[in-house]
């Protein structure tokens, strides 16, 4: 018998354990019906870790994190954590995870799917079929450039400041994740910056090119600049196959590209490192729509994005595509029998609670399993 899948569980804060909670129902289904079985264990991360343990992630649940074969994370923050200091805001448990592991690459979709056309704000004929993936890199860039900080000058007046900076190899490696995905989907790559005010957007552009002209000539490569890109987002989504970007920009556009789909309750998230010499990967999944902590609490939360972030631990960490799948297909039946929570609810419906979703997801699985 082959050692069990190591899984870590991170409900953080807000809907973050709601959500997840349903989605372990989906987990307990799969080790049921599909035989595949992980060694599960869950911590705290975020506020919750604060409260608990005086940090946002502690370094015994970083080692976990170092030690499990996926990260399955759900959302940390909220307002009872927003007056403490620059390091100890709940933040500070995803970016540690990112830059520790070297996850750099961080994989974001937005796919429209039929029974939720209506539900972006954006004309259906704009968003019908509509399926980008953009690739942002998430270990490096302004987040994590020195110098940075706050500094008195001699004038008295004080001045904050961040750096932008990217090396061959860390635009390179994001790229190459970028123009992989691509030849499994539309083939094409947009490679988006601001080449034309930024020394490290010119330099992004041009690594991007020389790499694509190397390994990836097969590959169509256009390049945007980040404010065009989000204008194009809005007017003519389905032009773009996979985006490939920077930190900062890539925090921006996808959360522009999520409201193109309507519902930041549907989207899941993918973090990936590097493949390692014995074959393995670090990995977190998590949903983009963070903790939520307006509806945290009250049972209305929509816990689809973190089922289908499951969905894609299934396929990018175990190469389980017909799991995968098997949830995939699931949410969009419950979507097209009518079922909504609040998030997705048109005037007039009545929406369903984050309980009765996962009901209605666990009875859609067994009808699509057979
Ligand atoms: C995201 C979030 C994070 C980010 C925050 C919570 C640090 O906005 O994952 O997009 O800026 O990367
Ligand atoms: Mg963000």
């Amino acid at each position: 018998m082959p050692a069990n899948k190591k899984l870590l569980i991170l409900p953080g804060d807000g809907i973050g354990p709601e959500v997840m909670a349903q989605t372990r129902r989906v987990i307990e289904w799969m080790a049921r019906r599909r035989m595949v079985s992980f060694d599960i264990s869950e911590d705290l991360v975020g506020g919750a870790a604060i409260d608990a343990r005086g940090t946002p992630i502690t370094d015994e649940t970083m080692q976990a994190a170092k030690d499990t074969d996926a990260i399955l994370f759900g959302s940390v923050g909220g307002p009872k954590w927003d007056k403490l200091g620059f390091d100890m805001r709940p933040e500070i448990a995803i970016l540690r995870l990112r830059k520790e592991l070297d996850l750099f690459a961080n994989l974001r979709p937005a796919t429209v799917l039929d029974p939720l056309v209506d539900a972006s704000t954006l004309k259906p004929e704009v968003v019908r079929g509509l399926d980008l993936m953009i690739v942002r890199e998430s270990t490096g860039g302004v987040y994590f450039g020195t110098p940075r900080g706050v500094e008195t000058l001699p004038d008295g007046q004080q001045r904050g400041f961040d750096t932008e900076s990217y090396t061959t190899s860390e635009i390179e490696r994001v790229a190459r994740v970028g123009f992989e995905l691509a030849r499994k989907r539309g083939k094409r790559v947009t490679s988006v910056e601001k080449a034309n005010v930024m020394q490290s957007g010119l330099f992004w552009r041009q690594t991007v090119t020389a790499l694509h002209a190397r390994d990836y000539a097969d590959v169509q490569l256009s390049h945007m600049y980040a404010d065009n890109c989000a204008m194009q987002l809005v007017r003519n989504p389905r032009q773009f196959d996979v985006i490939v970007t920077s930190n900062i920009f890539g925090d921006l556009l996808s959360d522009l590209a999520s409201m193109l789909t309507g519902s930041l309750g549907m989207l899941p998230s993918a973090t990936l490192g590097a493949v390692q010499p014995n074959g393995k990967r670090h990995a977190l999944y998590e949903p983009i729509h963070g903790s939520a902590p307006d509806i945290a609490g009250k049972g209305v939360a929509n816990p689809l994005a973190q089922m289908l972030s499951f969905a894609m631990l299934l396929r990018y960490s175990f190469d389980m595509e017909e799991d995968a799948r098997l949830i995939e297909t699931a949410a969009t039946a419950v979507l097209a029998k009518g079922l909504r929570t609040a998030d997705l609810a048109s005037p007039g419906a009545t929406p369903v609670g984050t309980v009765a979703m996962g009901d209605a997801l666990l009875a859609e699985l067994d009808r699509v399993a057979g």
